[in-house]
């Protein structure tokens, strides 16, 4: 489970609103290689909207959920055509087999997965597709300390029955508000 000190140090310094559509760019790239994409998209620890907002600027109808309701608040003022709604990942507000799309980055390791990845599966369409980009491990370059650790198997685990379409392991290291390194697992794949 990530750090509470963690969260809340990253709380403060949202340095992620900072960051560009590109992961979203990349995610409706792998979808349209496989389906073409309409219909809905959920996106789970949407932040400030920015991502949702590119997904709905491709013609898909989007919700987005987060937990913090000032970043909820943001996202309506910037972006008053999209549903977003304070939400836990962990008891998603939505009904089961509801989306034809989830994408949740940089979030399930905020939550306790054993909930929150089987909510993602629950919601999700038979034939829907998922991106999640999953921080597998979070160090604290200053202590040496490992913030969060989580396996794939876990996750492959979790998410019940799926077709993976594709898969990569990433490194980032972000400066704010500590020194910290991500190793992230990329995955892509149809719910069966
Ligand atoms: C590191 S930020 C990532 C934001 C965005 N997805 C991105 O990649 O830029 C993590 C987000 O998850 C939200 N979050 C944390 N716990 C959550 C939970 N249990 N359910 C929904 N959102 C949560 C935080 O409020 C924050 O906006």
């Amino acid at each position: 489970m990530f750090r509470e000190e963690v969260k809340q140090a990253m709380l403060a310094h949202p340095h992620w609103i900072e960051r560009g559509t590109e992961l979203a760019m990349h995610a409706y790239n792998i979808f349209s290689q496989h389906k073409s994409v309409s219909g809905n998209l959920l996106d789970i620890g949407c932040a400030n909207g920015r991502d949702a907002a590119f997904f709905s600027s491709k013609g898909l109808k989007v919700r987005g959920i987060d937990i913090n309701r000032d970043a909820i608040n943001e996202a309506h003022r910037k972006y008053k055509n999209i549903k977003f709604v304070v939400g836990n990942a962990e008891f998603i507000p939505f009904e089961d087999n509801y989306f034809d799309f989830v994408y949740c980055t940089n979030t399930i390791m905020w939550t306790d997965e054993n909930k929150s990845v089987p909510e993602i599966f629950r919601v999700l369409k038979s034939q829907g597709m998922f991106f999640l980009h999953i921080d597998t491990q979070v160090d604290n370059l200053d202590t040496n300390e490992v913030e969060h650790k989580i396996l794939k198997e876990t996750i492959m685990n979790l998410l019940g029955e799926v077709i993976l379409t594709s898969e990569a392991t990433l490194e980032r290291i972000d400066p704010v508000p500590f020194k910290h390194s991500h190793i992230i697992l990329e995955l892509t794949g149809f719910k069966k």
